[in-house]
């Protein structure tokens, strides 16, 4: 193994925190607790001394597959999807396929950190990384939600929302962060459509629902190229997102074979 697959390798277990399950602390609240005492007063008893309540370890294979929501790692998709994007990323600068990496709906960052690196791996100094997210979470639903989206609003969820600042201090950690990483900040809809984007080699969907899953493919998927990938993340998990895959590669005759990447994610090449 090379020192930059080491490196690589290094890096996708710091960013899924899989390295470091054993060690990892998961705030509790004590909702379920069935020891003696009264929950509330315990939680306030010990919040008075600053202390914090927490378990600790996550299971390394929920882990490897991207099953959890893990409270410190820069990405929840799990080692087997990193291990794709880079075979992806690597597929396209051995094949010479021209293009940008994008991701839309990067979370806390760790994906587009990863695609950084593998640039930076492999000695490319042209292609850019663009992160693309509203950094305010989940859009609230709109007047006419798919099925499977009208019974959660996915707006409140508090910790698929984290800002940008947050997103670029991430980068930093890992010295990642420099002017080839571009940030589109806002919905897709109001993002994506007149992005400078000119040619995208790897186009990463990240953004779980319905609309958010065919908003980027009807800005982008013009601008992949022949031979790059188009990559789903959430086309097992949220039956909405994989509707609007099926539903976009139906109206544009897309029949390149839809390759199963895990339990959830999926990709294609493009092939015409
Ligand atoms: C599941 S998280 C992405 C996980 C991330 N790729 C990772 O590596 O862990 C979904 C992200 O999509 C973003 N998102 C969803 N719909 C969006 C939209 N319509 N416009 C902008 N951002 C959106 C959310 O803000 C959130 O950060």
């Amino acid at each position: 193994m090379s020192v930059a697959d080491r490196w690589i390798d290094l890096l996708m277990g710091c960013l899924t925190r899989e390295l470091f399950c054993e060690e990892e602390a998961r705030d509790v609240d004590l909702s379920d607790w069935a020891g003696p005492g009264d929950p509330a007063a315990i939680r306030r008893h010990l919040g008075e001394q600053g202390w914090r309540l927490v378990t600790r370890g996550a299971d390394p294979a929920r882990r490897r597959e991207g099953r959890d929501w893990p409270p410190h790692a820069e990405t929840m998709v799990g080692r087997l999807r990193l291990e794709q994007i880079r075979s992806c990323v690597e597929a396209v600068l051995a094949d010479g396929v021209p293009g940008d990496l994008v991701e839309t709906g990067v979370w806390r960052g760790g994906v587009c950190i990863l695609m950084r690196a593998l640039l930076e791996a492999h000695g490319d100094t042209e292609r850019r990384v663009w992160v693309a997210d509203s950094f305010r979470g989940l859009p609230p639903p709109g007047p006419d939600p798919h099925p499977a989206e009208v019974t959660t609003d996915w707006s409140q969820v508090e910790v698929l929302a984290v800002d940008a600042d947050t997103v670029r201090a991430n980068f930093a950690r890992y010295g990642l962060l420099d002017e080839r990483v571009c940030f589109l900040e806002g919905w897709f809809a109001d993002t994506l459509p007149d992005a400078p984007i000119e040619r995208v080699a790897v186009l990463r969907l990240d953004g779980d629902m319905y609309a958010s899953t065919l908003d980027a493919l009807d800005a982008l998927y013009d601008r992949v190229s022949v031979g790059g990938f188009v990559v789903v993340d959430d086309y097992g998990a949220w039956p909405s997102c994989r509707a609007a895959v099926d539903d976009f590669r139906a109206a544009h005759g897309i029949h390149d074979e839809l390759v199963a990447v895990d339990w959830t994610g999926v990709h294609w090449r493009r092939s015409s």
